[in-house]
C-alpha cells in the first residue's frame, strides 16, 4: 500500500496526488511513468511522474478524470492509499543541450511536459513554454510552468485567457517571429501532438511527442501498447514514451485507442451508478 500525501484538484476533473514512494521518487527520471492500481480489483494504468521529491521520498501524478479508473483515482483523498504502483517504468526524456527548446502542453499534457521542461532548463536550454487549455479554468501549473521558462506563453481556445487560439497558432507565431527554435516537445491530445509535427515539419526543427497508446503490464511483455514510428512496431512502454513526431503513425495510435471505446463508456457507465 502507498500512502496519499496531499490530494488536490487543479482544474475541474483534474487532481494532484503525491503519494509516498520513496524508491521511485529517488530513481525517475523526467518522461518516465508509474503503473497505478488504485484499488485491489482496478486495472493497472500508466501516469507520467509530473515530479518527485527525493528528500521526502515522494512523487506526483496527475489524474484527469476520464475512464473508471482514472475516476476511481480521483476520489482518493488525502489520507486514502493506492493498491500498488510499480516503476519508474519507460525510457527518460533524451536531455541535452539543444539551444533553444520549447515546452508545449496541451491540457492535462501539461502535467507530463512540465518534468521535461524542467529537465531542459537543468541542462542550460533557453526554455519557452506553450501552455494551452480549452478555457481559463481549465490551465494547470501556470506558476509552475513560468518558474521553468525563460519565455511563457498560455493559450486559451475560447480566448478567456493569454493568446486566442490553440498552441500550434502560438508555435507559428514564434516561428514566424524568425526566434530559432531548435527542439520541440509536444504533450497532449494526439490531434495537437498530429498538428505540432505539422508545423514544424517544414522547418526541420526536431520535435519529440509522449505517447499514450493502451498500457496492459508497462514492461514490454503484452504489445498492448504497439505504435507505429517509422514504419516499424514498437513499444511504448519500453521503446518510448517519447518518439520523434515526424516519424509518427498518428492514425495508427488514433485508431488502436479507439478499439476499446465501447467497453470504456460501459465501464464508466456501471461505475458512474
Ligand atoms: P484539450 O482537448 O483541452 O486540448 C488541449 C489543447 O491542445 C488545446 O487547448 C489546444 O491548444 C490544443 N489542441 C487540441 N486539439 C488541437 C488541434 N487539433 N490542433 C492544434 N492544437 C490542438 O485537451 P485535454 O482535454 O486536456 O486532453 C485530453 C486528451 O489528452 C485525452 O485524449 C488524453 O488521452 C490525452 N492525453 C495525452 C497524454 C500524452 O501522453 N500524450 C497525456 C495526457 C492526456
Ligand atoms: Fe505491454 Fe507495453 S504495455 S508491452
Amino acid at each position: 500500500m502507498y500512502n496519499i500525501v496531499s490530494a488536490i484538484f487543479l482544474a475541474e476533473n483534474i487532481k494532484k496526488i503525491e503519494i509516498q514512494a520513496p524508491r521511485i521518487a529517488k530513481k525517475r527520471k523526467a518522461g518516465q511513468f508509474v503503473m497505478i492500481r488504485a484499488g485491489e480489483h482496478g486495472e493497472r494504468i500508466p501516469l507520467t511522474i509530473a515530479g518527485s521529491d527525493p528528500e521526502k521520498g515522494t512523487i506526483t501524478i496527475i489524474v484527469q478524470g476520464m475512464g473508471k479508473s482514472t475516476r476511481e483515482l480521483n476520489l482518493k483523498e488525502t489520507g486514502d492509499t493506492i493498491h500498488d504502483i510499480v516503476g519508474p517504468l519507460g525510457t527518460p526524456s533524451h536531455i541535452e543541450k539543444f539551444g533553444t527548446a520549447v515546452s508545449i502542453g496541451g491540457g492535462v499534457g501539461t502535467a507530463i511536459a512540465y518534468p521535461t521542461a524542467v529537465a531542459l532548463k537543468e541542462a542550460g536550454n533557453y526554455v519557452i513554454t506553450i501552455n494551452g487549455a480549452r478555457t481559463r479554468d481549465l490551465v494547470i501549473l501556470e506558476d509552475e510552468m513560468k518558474a521553468v521558462s525563460d519565455e511563457a506563453y498560455i493559450t486559451t481556445d475560447d480566448g478567456s485567457y493569454g493568446f486566442h487560439g490553440f498552441v500550434t497558432q502560438k508555435l507559428q507565431e514564434l516561428i514566424d517571429s524568425g526566434k530559432p527554435i531548435d527542439y520541440v516537445l509536444a504533450i497532449g491530445p494526439i490531434p495537437m501532438m498530429k498538428a505540432v509535427a505539422e508545423v514544424t515539419r517544414p522547418y526541420g526543427i526536431p520535435t519529440v511527442v509522449s505517447l499514450n497508446p493502451v498500457m496492459v503490464d508497462g514492461t514490454g511483455m503484452c504489445g498492448g501498447c504497439r505504435v507505429t514510428v517509422d514504419n516499424e512496431t514498437r513499444f511504448a512502454c519500453v521503446d518510448g514514451p517519447e518518439f520523434d513526431a515526424h516519424k509518427v503513425d498518428f492514425k495508427n495510435l488514433s485508431d488502436r485507442n479507439r478499439m476499446y471505446l465501447p467497453e470504456e463508456k460501459q465501464s464508466v457507465e456501471a461505475f458512474s451508478h
